[in-house]
């Protein structure tokens, strides 16, 4: 093919002599015929599959449907795994290794004879690991996420993910059994896929269908649903033409693009994590994004998809509403038309006939379900380089509010406390938690959304102002203000808040505020310093040491920036 001087898997299986030897005759234990390796794009499949990502348990069977693909285009398929991360075994939080798999990604694509790659990839952090591992080698890249799982059932009702918050109050409580528990945990992952709701590994679906790293249609499709494997096959065959094209991420992956990605991610109601992610994935990419730029051009977008853990619906019901070319045609008067997406077309042309099957799901542009939706970064002296609230997640009457603070001083403080009755806290209290941003826990782990003291429920209070430097899980709800930069570990003044402080929220004068004076602050400063660890060793160490706070992506400073795919040295 017309190719054959730009494919860098040339300079490993079109070698003579024993170097090619070598090259060759290892990869015919698998059985492949000479004429494999006469010049077809080779095509890697990086898998996350993984038995401890149950989410991603399906996604071999995937890759031989990206296989199928591959072979009909011309190309060579070789399938290989990179550090899976599911989300809900890691411990401490899969946040702390997101960096770490974007590393195993990008080491493993240059090292290899690879001309092209597709992404496979479904639990929340492994989208924007593989996707930022991907960005900095920037050879021809296409995603196939893993789909949501079917929507579960308990007790004749529709649940998901965001119901294990409400389950476990519920519990708290006693108005739910140990038995009915166990039920539901059976009827809540029914079939293979990542959580049903707008949580954050539908919002990473949705994220790189809306920057234009997958085909149309990937955010929704179930994982049970054949089609899943059709947009599979058809991504197989489509990163062969995207090789001889030439079509890396630099290309697709603009300014422009990130933009557009902010605007839908804002109409679908997505989650917070969705900002550290796509930062992070742009400070690959060596594009300009800033934290205000989610604000800027986020927030006067309308709502327009009724979706968990914000609205009513689950995934399967915006598949078959449509999905999010219906809310990408909706917004075309938001958007720049002037991107390019991995078909070769722009992202408005690819969805411009899209249509809306339930106006339940998915309102129009004229008659959104809120006027304005997206993410709110608010600054104060809490928070100068910003902190983050999803106003869709929150309640309206606490977004305007001044209460005391109520101080945990990590978490284990807050799930010994938190429940004490002897705590002091009201409806109007303010819960702060510290040390549990990147450097702090370390990780940053989804712990911003704190489930409130039991004897606030009990007197049927369902929200609170919480305030942390931690994350919030995509699949939960409140009015958490999240991300707080720099975080308490790094010295901010999180970590000078103490009991009994006033705290002033303002969400629509993007305010918040500690009300102390700043002589009193530098005094607590002087007597401040940073609590002990003991991760001196390998990795963890090595991440708290170099890992950036979350307003820059929280990827580790050396990670930033693409180094290409050129490989200089030979292994013989
Ligand atoms: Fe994997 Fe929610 S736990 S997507």
């Amino acid at each position: 093919m017309g190719t054959e001087k730009k494919l860098r898997s040339r300079d490993w299986f079109g070698k003579t002599g024993k170097d090619g030897f070598i090259y060759r005759t290892f990869m015919k234990i698998h059985g492949y015929p000479s004429d494999e390796f006469d010049g077809k794009p080779v095509i890697g499949i990086c898998n996350t599959w993984s038995e401890l990502t149950p989410c991603n348990a399906h996604l071999r069977e995937l890759a031989e449907a990206v296989k199928k693909g591959v072979w009909e285009a011309g190309g060579f398929p070789l399938e290989f795994p990179v550090m899976s991360l599911g989300e809900t075994l890691i411990r401490p939080t899969a946040m702390l290794y997101r960096n770490l798999a974007s590393m195993d990604t990008e080491e493993s694509i240059r090292a290899n004879p690879i001309d092209g790659v597709v992404l496979l990839c479904g639990c929340d952090k492994t989208t924007p690991s593989l996707v930022m591992g991907a960005c900095s080698v920037d050879i021809p890249t296409i995603v196939v996420s893993g789909g949501p799982m079917l929507t579960g059932k308990f007790q004749g009702r529709d649940i998901a993910t965001s119901d294990v918050w409400r389950f476990a109050a519920e519990h708290k409580m006693g108005k739910i059994s140990d038995e009915e528990l166990k039920i539901a945990e059976s009827g809540m992952c029914r079939s293979q896929g990542h959580c049903a709701v707008m949580g954050t590994a539908s919002t990473m679906a949705s994220m790189v269908e809306s920057l234009g790293l997958s085909l149309p249609g990937n955010a929704a499709i179930p994982a049970a649903d054949s089609r899943r494997k059709l947009l599979a096959h058809l991504s197989g065959r489509r990163i062969v033409d995207m090789v001889e094209e030439d079509l890396t991420p630099s290309k697709v992956l603009t300014r422009k693009a990130f933009l557009n990605a902010i605007k839908i991610n804002a109409a679908i109601g997505g989650s917070t994590n969705f900002i550290i992610h796509l930062t992070a994935i742009a400070r690959r990419m060596e594009v300009e994004l800033e934290l205000d730029d989610f604000d800027k051009h986020g927030s006067n977008i309308p709502l327009l998809a009724n979706l968990m853990p914000s609205g009513d619906h689950f995934m399967e019901d915006f598949y078959y509403a449509g999905g999010l070319p219906v809310i990408i045609n909706e917004l075309s008067e938001y958007l720049d038309p002037d991107v390019l997406t991995v078909n070769g077309k722009s992202l408005t042309e690819n969805n411009k006939d899209a249509v809306c099957y339930d106006r339940d799901v998915i309102a129009s542009a004229k008659e959104p379900f809120q006027e304005n939706s997206g993410t709110t970064v608010v600054r104060g002296n809490l928070c100068p380089d910003g902190a983050v609230i999803k106003p869709s997640a929150a309640s309206p009457h606490l977004m305007q509010h001044r209460g005391k603070a109520v101080v945990f001083e990590s978490i284990e403080d807050y799930k010994e406390r938190i429940d004490d009755p002897d705590l002091e806290v009201d409806e109007t209290s303010i819960l702060v938690l510290k040390y549990v941003g990147p450097k702090g826990y370390p990780g940053m782990p989804e712990v911003g959304n704190m489930t409130l003291p039991k004897k606030m429920l009990e007197k049927g209070v369902e929200d609170m102002v919480r305030i942390s430097d931690g994350r919030m899980s995509g699949t939960a709800y409140g009015t958490a203000f999240l991300h707080v930069s720099p975080e308490s570990y790094a010295g901010g003044n999180l970590a000078l808040v103490q009991n009994g402080d006033i705290i002033e929220v303002d969400v629509k004068n993007r305010r918040l505020h500690l009300d102390v004076s700043e002589e009193e602050l530098e005094k607590r400063r002087q007597k401040w310093s940073p609590p002990p660890h003991d991760f001196h060793r390998g990795y963890v160490s090595l991440y708290i040491e170099h890992v950036e706070q979350s307003h820059l992506g929280a990827d580790l400073d050396f990670l930033t920036g693409k180094s290409g795919s050129i490989v200089k040295r030979e292994s013989h």
